[in-house]
């Protein structure tokens, strides 16, 4: 079985961990390879619901083996609370078994966590990521790999807390590290670590070679990439498909399908412009009924209307082999639905996004409308949805209008769909036939 890669098609909480879960079915590797505990999904598990920013949504499935990739930035604490958590839940502890760390994967520390907290720029999540990042870029990081190596070296330890501590003076933050706390972190990441940090690209080679199949789970997405996204108001790694394998460390011949997922409307959180935002009615119906507030920060999610100028740059970037579309249930009720098929910029129309945060700022949304379908209760989009899958009947199950509207979209994008979910139930999720 080839690689499967899913990728957030627009600024992010699309909805991937719903859908990895549910894929997690046929495979048995899920491989994070870019971001960090910037991303966020929950897992529900009977009555309990679980908030998980590292460990991948294949963890659910037994069977499933659990990477974090070469290309991410982990906070081990994060990591470890994620862990408790889950061996209060279930008793299992998957370090060293199914759970491995990339030991290319670079490590997020206080000192990171304190720069990030100075950002009022960007409006990142404030979890450390792009100054692990910054220092990977500078070759200064510390990867997972190094731990066993700078454990109780001395002048390592005693470099790095200068070196960090100039940095937070100079950024004008009043915290400082010491070097007996560094050094007891590493002896604390070692001790917690060491049994789980390995070759984990080697490890995914060797299982896509004895025909297993491996899922490659984006974080963020499309619009947030570092450099093909909104910058500078992105994060700071490459969310889309040409880092999927790389972050992962295989070669792109593994990849067969590459589904981009995508909300039936738009949501973003943090700075920067976007066109389609509407604050109005409709926005407020988005928001409310799609519940859009973020897992990792509860930050209220901006909404607007489904931009397929967003879409268009999606596509040429990652080259996706199929649509999953999110929360089309949550468009019910409005009685109109506008799609942005273009932008207008200083008088011009525009169908690409511009590069600049400037520039984007000025664009003025171009719609088209369609009518909508009724608001129906989440009991009745997941009977709808299993009659679908039970019947093989698909798509024609939906309301004449979220049909259409689901044509259009594609037609748009020019991509299919495979998937469409109508609900935040496991099995509240059409497959297209
Ligand atoms: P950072 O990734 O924390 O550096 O934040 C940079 C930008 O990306 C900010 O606008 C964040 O709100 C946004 N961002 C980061 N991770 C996510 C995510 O998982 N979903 C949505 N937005 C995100
Ligand atoms: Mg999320």
């Amino acid at each position: 079985m080839p690689a499967t890669v899913i990728l957030g098609a627009q600024w992010g909480d699309e909805g991937k961990g719903k859908l990895v879960d549910r894929l997690a079915e046929q495979a048995t590797w899920v491989a994070r390879f870019q971001g960090g505990n910037n991303a966020g999904h929950t897992v529900v598990l009977g009555d309990q619901v679980l908030k998980f920013h590292l460990l991948p949504s294949g963890i659910t499935r037994k069977e499933c083996h659990l990477v974090l990739g070469d290309g991410m930035v982990i906070d081990p604490w994060v990591l470890d609370k994620e862990l408790s958590d889950w061996k209060e839940s279930t008793g299992e502890d998957p370090r060293g078994d199914r759970l491995y760390v990339s030991e290319r994967a670079h490590i997020i520390l206080p000192y990171h966590r304190y720069m990030d907290g100075l950002d009022t720029k960007i409006g990142t999540t404030g979890r450390g990521i792009g100054p692990t990042y910054a220092d990977k870029v500078n070759r200064v990081g510390l990867r997972f790999g190094d731990v066993a190596e700078v454990l109780g070296d001395e002048a390592w330890t005693k470099a790095s807390v200068d070196r960090m501590n100039a940095s937070l003076e100079a950024a004008g933050s009043s915290e400082r590290v010491s070097t007996d706390g560094l050094a007891s972190d590493i002896a604390w990441i070692h001790e917690n670590y060491a049994m789980c940090i390995g070759n984990t690209g080697l490890m995914l080679d060797n299982a896509l070679k004895l025909g297993e199949h491996v899922i490659l789970e984006g974080a963020q997405g499309t619009l947030l990439d570092i450099d093909q996204g909104t910058f500078p108001f992105v994060t700071s790694s490459i969310t889309s498909r040409g880092n999927a394998t790389h972050g992962a460390g295989i070669h792109p011949g593994h990849v067969q399908d590459v589904i981009g997922i995508t909300k039936a409307y738009i949501t973003r959180v943090g700075h920067g412009a976007m066109p389609t935002e509407v604050e109005d009615e409709a926005g407020v119906h988005m928001g409310t009924v799609g519940k859009e507030f973020g897992t990792t920060t509860g930050r209220k999610r901006r909404c607007g209307w489904f931009d397929a100028v967003v879409m268009r740059q999606a596509q040429r970037i990652n080259g996706f082999t199929g649509l999953a579309l999110t929360k089309l249930d949550v468009l019910g009720g409005l009685e109109e639905l506008k799609i942005c098929v273009a932008y207008e910029l200083d008088g011009k129309e525009i169908t690409e996004l511009p590069s600049t945060a400037s520039a984007l700022a000025r664009c003025k949304p171009v719609y088209i409308s369609m009518p909508g379908f009724p608001e129906l209760p989440l009991s009745e989009w997941l009977a709808m949805a299993v009659h679908a899958n039970e019947s093989g009947k698909g798509i024609s199950v939906l309301p004449a209008a979220a049909q259409q509207y689901v044509a259009k979209l594609e037609a748009l994008v020019g991509v299919p769909c495979t998937s469409i979910g109508v609900g935040p139930d496991r099995d509240a999720t059409i497959d297209c036939v």
